[in-house]
């Protein structure tokens, strides 16, 4: 199992963002000039936000959410998407993946976005709100999607609780659900990508994906913040149910 930075192209921010960052050149931070009023929480994620060079250029490149670069190098480093693939892409919201594997499946594939919160229209995406972890939940993507899946892709993400063993089991059951519906619904080669936290437990998912998969792997692409915790992993060649577990 290694764990890599994603890169290669597109494997940062443009040298406009760059230069806004102070990568290119020394830059002056910029401050939040509304800060009076706000939360302490929340002007340190306005700064951040203004300040950081990923957001900038999802802005200049049109992307909903500067987590489409997090898809892009993973897939640059793992060769995902493919012209005509089905995609599953859950915690769509605000659609930044859902964008990448529409451009990557074109018109022959299909992206179906699945997230607790509404998503405005997203050409050429089906859209689904609802709680994955709901019973009912993958049954109504099962019938919506009618056949195999190529990909299934998880970004969910709980809303943090500040406290970090709690927040890594919640992201844990979001992954494994993933997998559960993965497992159900993937053609045999099929590929699966879900956001997890470092923090211990993962080993039981990693188990189930390496008795699943041929290929699996961590990723930590280079547009995901240093000081996060999130990794992905990256399973590829899915084994049809039955002939592995
Ligand atoms: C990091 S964001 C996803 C960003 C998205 N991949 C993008 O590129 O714009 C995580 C998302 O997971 C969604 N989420 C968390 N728990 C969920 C659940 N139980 N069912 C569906 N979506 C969920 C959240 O609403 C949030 O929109």
């Amino acid at each position: 199992m290694s764990r890599k930075s994603g890169g290669g192209k597109p494997s940062g921010p443009s040298s406009r963002a760059e230069r806004s960052s102070g990568r290119g050149q020394r830059q002056l931070r910029q401050r939040v000039r509304t800060a009076k009023g706000r939360r302490a929480s929340s002007v340190r994620w306005l700064e951040r936000q203004l300040n950081d060079p990923w957001v900038a250029e999802a802005k200049a490149r049109g992307y909903r959410s500067r987590a489409a670069f997090k898809l892009l190098q993973i897939d640059e480093k793992v060769g995902l998407l493919k012209p005509g693939q089905r995609v599953v892409d859950l915690g769509a919201a605000p659609g930044g993946w859902s964008q990448v594997a529409r451009q990557k499946v074109g018109d022959r594939g299909r992206v179906i976005g699945i997230d607790l919160l509404p998503l405005d229209p997203l050409a050429g995406v089906e859209l689904l709100q609802l709680d994955f972890l709901d019973e009912a939940a993958p049954a109504l993507i099962r019938e919506r999607l009618d056949g195999p899946a190529d990909l299934v892709l998880s970004d969910m993400a709980p809303q943090t609780s500040g406290h970090a063993s709690t927040d890594h089991l919640r992201i844990m059951a979001l992954a494994e659900a993933a997998l559960d519906f993965a497992v159900e619904v993937l053609a045999p080669g099929g590929g699966f990508v879900a956001k997890v936290w470092q923090g211990g437990s993962e080993k039981e998912l990693l188990d189930r994906l390496k008795r699943r998969f041929a290929k699996v792997r961590h990723l930590k692409p280079a547009s995901s913040r240093p000081e996060s915790p999130e990794l992905f992993v990256v399973a590829l060649g899915f084994r049809e149910p039955g002939k592995t577990e």
